[in-house]
């Protein structure tokens, strides 16, 4: 089976505690190549991690290598202007872009429309769907005799996501992007993940009511097409200990998930269910504890080698096309119209 060229542009905090670490150790990787325009974090990294192929313009990179992967793990604010480059480039190759790909509904569309014309397949980092406890959630959700889903709680507070033992080089942030970050982004920037999951879990949504103040915290709350009830309450929050919690009341009982903090890789997203009947709660036990990141970058890689080994697709329904995220795009758009 032939091996894998793969190009990460974009070498900041996200890059190395959540994909180099990992990139660097896969077995069906062939070569590596690196790309960021700060070139002592550049040289640090390639030093680090003895990766000869570095440059400090993605369109020299694009050009030289002959690239089956990309990764695009630039600023949010960046990214939908290089995904777009990227996109539009002769080559063909499969690009992955952490969330959100885009800033905008009218961005999101064009960049989706320009990969399906490109015949380009575009993943976007939707990590949580890789998370073991999710993939256990998923599988077991109707198999716990509680009856018929009456409505689900959705509680996204925030919190502190890196663990601060993680090492990684440390660089200084560049500000480039004269766009200002309104509470329509930073909704975007951190419930684009709830909205994703619970669409992945539940199915399509539509919006029902929103009370989300200026400052882009409240309540909204989303339906499905079997009438399923969807709160979801987020604050933005950076000091306190990671809380993501969602709570899906049954007929019969409820099940209740805590979804770790992203970058915690030991912490495991625990579920639990109870009856109504039953006074105690039964936890649903994780028989593999996989970090959500190292389970999605495992999938990418599988999903191109086998692409570019012309070997039967396997579908992995838990990496996320930027073509099915473009429901996101368009609730945030009504919630703050
Ligand atoms: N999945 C998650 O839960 C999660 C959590 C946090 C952040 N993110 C996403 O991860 C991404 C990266 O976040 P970060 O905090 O590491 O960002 P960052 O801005 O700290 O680092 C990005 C790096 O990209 C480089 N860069 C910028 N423009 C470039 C260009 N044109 N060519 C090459 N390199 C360029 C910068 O020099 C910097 O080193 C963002 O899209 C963010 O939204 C995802």
């Amino acid at each position: 089976m032939k091996k894998i060229n793969i190009g990460i542009i974009g070498l900041g905090r996200v890059s190395q505690i959540a994909y180099l670490a990992q990139l660097t150790k896969n077995k069906r990787i062939n070569s590596i190549s690196i790309c960021d325009t700060n070139l002592e974090l550049l040289n640090k990294i390639s030093k680090k991690y003895n990766i000869s192929k570095f440059y400090s313009k993605y369109q020299v990179m694009l050009e030289k290598e002959d690239l089956d992967l990309i990764f695009l793990i630039v600023n949010r604010f960046f990214a939908e202007n290089l995904a777009e480059k990227i996109l539009e480039h002769k080559k063909n190759f499969i690009l992955f872009s952490e969330k959100p790909f885009a800033l905008s509904l009218q961005k999101a569309n064009k960049l989706v429309k320009l990969a399906q014309k490109k015949n380009k397949t575009f993943f976007v980092g939707y990590m949580k769907r890789c998370d073991n406890g999710i993939r256990l959630l998923k599988n077991k959700i109707n198999k716990l005799n509680l009856g018929r889903i009456s409505f689900v709680d959705y509680n996204s507070f925030d919190g502190d996501s890196f663990d601060k033992k993680d090492k990684y080089i440390k660089y200084k942030f560049k500000k480039i992007s004269k766009k200002k970050n309104t509470s329509e982004l930073k909704f975007l920037n951190t419930q684009c993940h709830s909205i994703n999951l619970l669409e992945y879990l539940f199915g399509k949504l539509s919006l029902d009511h929103s009370y989300v103040n200026l400052a882009g915290e409240g309540i909204t709350i989303f339906k499905n097409n079997k009438n399923i009830k969807f709160v979801l309450k987020n604050r933005f929050n950076k000091k306190t200990e990671w809380y993501e919690k969602i709570k899906i009341f049954f007929e019969k009982g409820f099940i209740e998930v805590d979804i770790s903090a992203p970058f915690f890789r030991n912490k495991a997203t625990l579920i639990s269910y109870r009856k109504y009947s039953n006074r105690n709660s039964t936890r649903i036990n994780l028989f593999k504890k996989k970090w959500c990141f190292e389970n999605q970058v495992k999938n990418v890689i599988n999903y191109t080698t086998i692409k570019k080994n012309n070997s039967k697709l396997k579908l992995y329904p838990e990496l996320c096309q930027a073509k099915s995220c473009l429901n996101e795009f368009k609730l945030i758009k009504k919630i703050f119209a």
